[in-house]
């Protein structure tokens, strides 16, 4: 089967091919292409809904042209669409959706909506580097979203724990933005946070770790970064312990990440742990969950997805297609609709 995937839910325009081998589960991709916006919302210090909207309004033909030019595939070959149906900004969600109502209509193909956290979380299915035995644990963390998931030998998904306030992705973008470093958060902090690692120093700052023995797997990170805040406006001399001081929310952030989902894992009795989203591309929350996992669930496999499938991308919407085609119904252009809060469930 010959996948093209499209993905718009907030500031990356995605368009991406795959082939999926519907026997034996696999995923080949194809084409990924990806054009990102974050230079233009450098400036506003975040994703503005209206520019993005506009931005792949301009990106999203050549993004699907150069998706199938680089795929060698016509789009007569295409078996099916899939699209990002949400959740995500409206104004972007809208601008995919309406180009594959397009496209399906002028293609005569049927289109499979995707939930954009499905998306993140089948994006280990491309390439996995281990083997994927259920019951599986996968925690998401994104710009937008924290939750930790269950997901059975059918792949039906079950929502154990989310974020009450802020994602963890939100948190480093905030906390980033409180001490100047710009959009989005996540990468500068993980680098200098890095660098002071390396450096092998302690750290006396002392930042919270909210919820982390609370009787529940959900999260909370807006206390954190108001602990952040505090401990800046305090310290007259913090922008010289930049560096410590990314290190040392980074530290926060990640202790309550691995904690959650290392308990849940036990409490589920899970066979692999799944990582998912932008903030997986960090090396440091991979490094320690990988190390705690090793240490306390010798049973256990550990995953995350390939670097270039964690921030948003269409290969992974796609790749949820080529197993949810099994069991939900294609659409039709005149069916397709939006949805900014749809659910996972
Ligand atoms: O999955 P994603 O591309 O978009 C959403 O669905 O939200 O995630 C973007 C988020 C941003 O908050 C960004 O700061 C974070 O992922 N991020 C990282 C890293 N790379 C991206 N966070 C921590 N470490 C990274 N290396
Ligand atoms: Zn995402």
């Amino acid at each position: 089967m010959y996948i093209i995937g499209i993905e718009t839910s907030c500031d990356e325009t995605a368009a991406s091919i795959i082939r999926s081998e519907q026997k034996n589960d696999r995923i080949l991709v194809l084409s990924n292409i990806i054009s990102s916006q974050i230079e233009i919302h450098q400036k506003y210090g975040g994703v503005v809904p209206e520019v993005a909207a506009r931005e792949h309004v301009l990106n999203i033909l050549p993004v699907i042209d150069e998706a199938l030019l680089k795929a060698k595939i016509k789009p007569n070959k295409i078996d099916l669409i899939a699209i990002t149906k949400g959740p995500g900004l409206i104004t972007s969600l809208i601008s995919g959706i309406e180009t594959v109502r397009a496209l399906a209509y002028v293609w005569e193909k049927p289109i499979i909506e995707i939930n954009h956290i499905e998306g993140h979380i089948y994006s280990n299915f491309i390439n996995p580097a281990s083997k994927i035995s259920y019951p599986a644990l996968i925690l998401t963390v994104s710009g937008g979203h924290t939750n930790l998931v269950l997901m059975n030998k059918d792949k039906k998904l079950k929502i154990i724990g989310e974020t009450l306030d802020d994602a963890a992705g939100e948190a480093y973008d905030k906390g980033a933005k409180m001490m100047g470093l710009g959009y989005p958060g996540g990468p500068v902090i993980a680098k200098l946070a890095g660098e002071y690692a390396l450096s092998g120093k302690k750290t006396d700052i002392s930042l919270p770790r909210p919820m982390l023995t609370s009787p529940n797997f959900n999260f909370s990170f807006s206390g954190l970064k108001t602990a952040l805040l505090y401990q800046l406006q305090k310290d007259k001399n913090w922008k010289k312990r930049l560096n410590e001081y990314c290190f040392a929310y980074q530290e926060a952030i990640i202790d309550i990440l691995v904690a959650k989902t290392i308990k849940a894992a036990r409490k589920f009795k899970v066979k692999t742990i799944m990582l998912s989203g932008g903030v997986s591309a960090n090396q440091a929350l991979r490094d320690k969950l990988n190390k705690s996992v090793k240490e306390g669930l010798e049973e256990v496999n550990f995953l995350a997805p390939e670097k270039i499938y964690t921030t948003d991308n269409a290969a992974m919407i796609a790749a949820a297609a080529a197993f949810k085609i099994k069991h939900r119904p294609t659409r039709t252009f005149k069916q397709l609709r939006v949805d900014p809060n749809w659910p996972l469930k």
